[in-house]
């Protein structure tokens, strides 16, 4: 947790070449309600918004974020779907549900990166849990963005659990489907790394 913590306000730091409190600046001479967060395509200001920020918002005065995983389109200023938005010049584009977080996690949270995993690198549809292989647990992801996790439903009509069985050709990952896998079968499906029915 501490730890967590402690990653986000680095990365803050490493990524951060905009002061935290740049929206103050940004609004005192901003012309309309909203403007781009110049450094973060999903980041923008609110002029009209002065919700107080928590000590532990990785937020500054004005600034807020699109919904994951839209982004501030620059010539609209509006939030828009990634694949449609315009960010302008030298604005990152995140692609992670976790670079969209909020807030710190106050006390009491599991990593972010557990909850929602990464799909960077990963093809589109279903994928691997990560470190949740085996299990019913996977994930869809759409353009590196994760879609959703997801939990294999049971077996119909026999009500018999299922696993996700990663489906690999060589040492590529293509695909994975939930699958049911009798006791004895898993070890032999996991040695394998190839599961084709
Ligand atoms: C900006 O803030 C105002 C006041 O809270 C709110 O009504 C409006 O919906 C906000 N707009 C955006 C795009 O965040
Ligand atoms: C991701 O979600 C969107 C909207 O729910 C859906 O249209 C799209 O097909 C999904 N993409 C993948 C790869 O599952």
């Amino acid at each position: 947790m501490l730890q967590g913590l402690l990653l986000a306000a680095l990365i803050d730091l490493v990524f951060s070449s905009v002061a935290k409190d740049y929206g103050l600046t940004v609004c005192a001479t901003a012309e309309s309600e909203l403007s781009v967060q110049p450094e973060a395509c999903h980041k923008y200001y609110n002029c009209s918004d002065s919700t107080p920020r928590g000590g532990l918002s990785l937020l500054g005065p004005y600034e807020k974020m699109c919904p994951y995983p839209q982004l501030f389109d620059a010539t609209e200023l509006k939030c828009k779907t990634f694949k449609e938005a315009n960010c302008g010049p030298n604005r990152i584009v995140f692609k992670d549900r976790c670079d969209y977080t909020h807030n710190g996690c106050g006390g009491h949270c599991i990593a972010c990166d557990s909850m929602f995993p990464s799909c960077v690198g990963l093809k589109d549809g279903m994928n691997i849990y990560p470190l949740r292989e085996w299990t019913p647990h996977y994930i869809q992801c759409d353009t590196e963005r994760l879609n959703d996790t997801y939990v294999c439903s049971p077996h119909h009509p026999s009500g018999t659990s299922r696993l996700f069985s990663p489906l690999k050709s060589e040492s590529v990952f293509l695909s994975g489907k939930c699958q049911t896998v009798k006791a004895d079968g898993l070890q032999a499906a996991k040695g394998n790394l190839m599961v084709t029915t």
